[in-house]
């Protein structure tokens, strides 16, 4: 069984990427810029941003952080997102979500330029990347890619089973590693919470994703030997000997599923740094769109 070092991986793509940016400085070029908006305080959403935006600083990237209480109107939202597509200095427009109940995110995601799209979310995204066109791909299961051909793992004709299917990562996930590309050209399953008999297709899976939300959910009884596993979950459960109070396991039932694994994502240190890159690779690919 083989940890896949999420942490490992992103620091060495980090570096690709410090080095390019400073090259493109170097020549006068343009430095790449990314703007978060925050609504609301919810505490994991302000650690991904934070994490976001001092990945940022790291990489000699420029960031601002726009920060807003949970009682901004969907309307304030939406004009904010206007003032930063037009805004020539910003090349990247990140809104974490979830939002406040009372804001559309759909109407949101709309609203961002698809040329400072960095999240992957908008359609015109979405639709590119459902056609193979070159787009911004949605940064969670962009990272997973990246760390498959790092590890030079062939998914090629392997059974791949998706669990979720939002938008933001067990759908694209099924789209990407179905198509002809390298890694690519799995076989895949998306299932979700109205699939009859999950365990019956978890364990035909040569690789499984499990972006569920639902800690240790995926127990070892539900994978076959050998199998491949790319743990998406971030939960945070209360953990009285930790300073914070909580610790973060992922969707896996680590313990138990690992020693049956050919390869497995741990939580954290895992999908979680890889998601960054994903999103730093976005930003730098959208500063270089000429405007
Ligand atoms: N919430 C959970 N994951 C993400 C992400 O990748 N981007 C944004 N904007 N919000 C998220």
């Amino acid at each position: 069984m083989q940890i896949l070092d999420g942490l490992a991986v992103a620091a060495h793509i980090k570096e690709q990427i410090k080095t390019e940016v400073a090259t493109v400085k170097n020549k006068g070029g343009k430095t790449p810029h990314l703007a978060a908006i925050l609504v609301g305080n919810n505490p994991a959403s302000e650690a991904y941003v934070g994490n976001k935006v001092r990945t940022c600083s790291e990489l000699g990237f420029g960031s601002t952080l726009l920060r807003f209480g949970t009682e901004m109107t969907e309307i304030e939202l939406l004009h904010e997102v206007k003032k930063l597509n037009e805004n020539k200095d910003i090349d990247g427009i990140l809104v974490q979500l979830p939002l406040p109940k009372h804001i559309s995110e759909t109407a949101i995601i709309n609203a961002i330029h698809p040329n400072k799209d960095v999240d992957g979310f908008h359609p015109i995204s979405q639709g590119k990347m459902l056609l193979g066109q070159d787009t911004f791909l949605p940064a969670t299961p962009y990272g997973i890619m990246l760390m498959l051909a790092h590890y030079n793992i062939d998914i090629t004709g392997k059974h791949c089973v998706v669990i979720g299917r939002s938008n933001i990562v067990g759908s694209p996930m099924s789209v990407l590693m179905a198509q002809n590309t390298n890694p690519g050209n799995a076989t895949v399953t998306l299932t979700h919470s109205r699939t009859k008999d999950l365990k019956a297709m978890t364990l035909q899976a040569d690789i499984i994703v499990a972006a569920i939300g639902n800690p240790k959910f995926l127990t070892a009884d539900m994978v076959k030997d050998g199998v491949i596993i790319i743990d998406v979950g971030i939960n945070r459960i209360e953990d009285a000997t930790r300073k914070s109070g909580y610790r973060l396991v992922g969707d896996v039932d680590f313990e138990n599923v690992a020693p049956k694994c050919s390869f497995i994502t741990p939580v954290p240190k895992g999908v979680g740094p890889m998601t960054i890159c994903g999103l730093m690779k976005n930003t730098l690919k959208a500063s270089q769109i000429a405007r």
